[in-house]
């Protein structure tokens, strides 16, 4: 298994690219299946988590083909519409196959993805979204079997709590459903907007979307179009601390400031400079930040993805923060592995209180979930001596290219391929 090892005390200088977000190509990844004509996605990156979409979208009869960032996907053939449990483990998000499987051809089947490092990750708000469009669900040996055989019809959906997946599961569904649907407590994150501006190059009608209520007026068919994934927001954010941590002068391109209103208030009262364009970002920092409380919320809030890599800035602070968690039920899986190499962090419920500053070491540390090891990158960054990030496998999901990126910009990072 992979392994990065990073030597800390370098500052960050020069800029950096980022890419297409993960969390805007699954869904659109998706839409493909309900294109009738040849789809193409430009700026989707080459990430452990696409491939596994790809490979999902070829075994329901979607081939695509990849020219660097530019993939093409071929009409669905409609033979298959069953997500098996083989895929549907390594990546949760192809639950988001069921909406586009159900609203085009009244049928699917989907294991149920099954919880993973940050929480139980249940998907009964999408389960409940499908059936109040008419579609009947039962839950046989793991797996959603979902039918409508008359098609989906439109129908109000009221969510009890904000939901990223089950909006855009109800998005899709709705696109292809008779008559009108509103989603109402909709996500309102970048991501949804991204999903229903390709719907409508598609032939959607939808409007609302990025607010709490999305109309959606169901059509018989939709078309392929050409559709540009929008830059990932939380790759923008885990770069910009990043470069802050270590005192850097870092510009961003190629992204959305705009996305981030929240991390750059924040970034900003902890006595970073923050300078946006319309699509690049300029971070600077002199000295340690100034120790501020976070608390992650629904969009445009503080995003959850940017909980971790956030806590272990605070770990620098000139004094203490409290960083509250409230969208999942296990997301300090970063704490133990932060306070292996000097953090000093005391953990209640789902608020997390960071004494700064605390000299952090290098050390062995172990990767859990996504954002939980980038954050443990981050802090190899400021650290003295090595660390040796293991697992690095779980990075490979969301970052492309993680190492080579920083490198650029002066840190001493570097992949080592352990035969295990
Ligand atoms: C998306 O996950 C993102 N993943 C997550 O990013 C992100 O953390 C999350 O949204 C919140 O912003 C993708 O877009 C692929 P939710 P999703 O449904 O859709 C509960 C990363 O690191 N819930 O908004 O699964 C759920 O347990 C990943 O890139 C239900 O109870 O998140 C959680 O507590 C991690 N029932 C809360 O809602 C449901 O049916 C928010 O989850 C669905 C969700």
């Amino acid at each position: 298994m992979d392994k990065l090892r990073v030597e800390g005390g370098k500052r960050l200088e020069g800029s950096i690219t980022i890419s297409g977000a993960k969390n805007a190509a699954l869904p659109l990844m998706a839409a493909s299946l309900m294109a009738e004509t040849e789809m193409v996605l430009e700026n989707l990156p080459e990430l452990a988590d696409t491939a596994s979409m790809l490979a999902l979208l070829n075994h329901l009869g979607v081939a695509s083909e990849r020219q660097d960032e530019v993939v093409r996907f071929s009409p669905a053939s409609g033979k298959r519409t069953t997500a098996p449990y083989d895929i549907v483990r390594r990546m949760r998000a192809s639950v988001l196959v069921l909406g586009p499987l159900l609203g085009r051809y009244g049928k699917a089947k989907v294991s149920l993805p099954g919880g993973c490092a940050i929480g139980t990750r249940p998907v009964d708000l999408h389960i409940m979204a499908m059936e109040a469009m008419g579609a009947t669900i039962d839950i046989i040996e793991g797996y959603i079997e979902a039918s409508a055989p008359d098609g989906l019809k439109g129908a109000d959906i009221t969510f009890p709590m904000v939901s990223v997946g089950a909006t855009e599961n109800a998005l899709m569904a709705a696109a292809l459903a008779r008559g009108e649907t509103r989603i109402i407590n909709a996500a309102c994150e970048p991501e949804i907007t991204d999903l229903a501006e390709c719907l409508i190059a598609m032939g959607a009608s939808i409007t609302g979307q990025g607010s709490e209520v999305i109309t959606v007026t169901g059509v018989s068919g939709l078309n392929g179009c050409r559709h540009a994934v929008i830059a990932d927001r939380i790759e923008t954010g885990t770069f910009a601390i990043a470069s802050a941590m270590t005192g850097g002068h870092v510009t961003l391109n190629n992204c959305r400031p705009d996305h981030l209103p929240a991390l750059w208030d924040m970034m900003r009262a902890a006595g970073v400079g923050i300078e946006e364009t319309a699509t690049s970002v300029l971070i600077s920092a002199k000295g340690s930040p100034h120790p501020v409380d976070v608390t992650t919320s629904p969009h445009p809030g503080f995003p959850t993805d940017l909980q971790a890599q956030f806590m272990a800035m605070m770990c620098l602070a000139e004094g203490d923060s409290v960083i509250s968690e409230t969208i999942f039920e296990n997301r300090f899986m970063h704490v133990p592995e932060l306070m292996r190499m000097g953090a000093r962090i005391d953990v209640n419920g789902g608020n997390a209180t960071v004494h700064g500053p605390a000299k952090l070491h290098g050390a062995q540390v172990m990767a859990t979930d996504l954002r939980a090891s980038v954050s443990l990158v981050l802090a190899g960054l400021v650290a003295d001596g090595v660390t040796t990030i293991n697992r690095v496998y779980h990075l490979d999901r969301g970052y492309y290219r993680l190492e080579e990126k920083l490198s650029a910009c002066g840190a001493l990072i570097s992949r080592v391929n352990e035969k295990e």
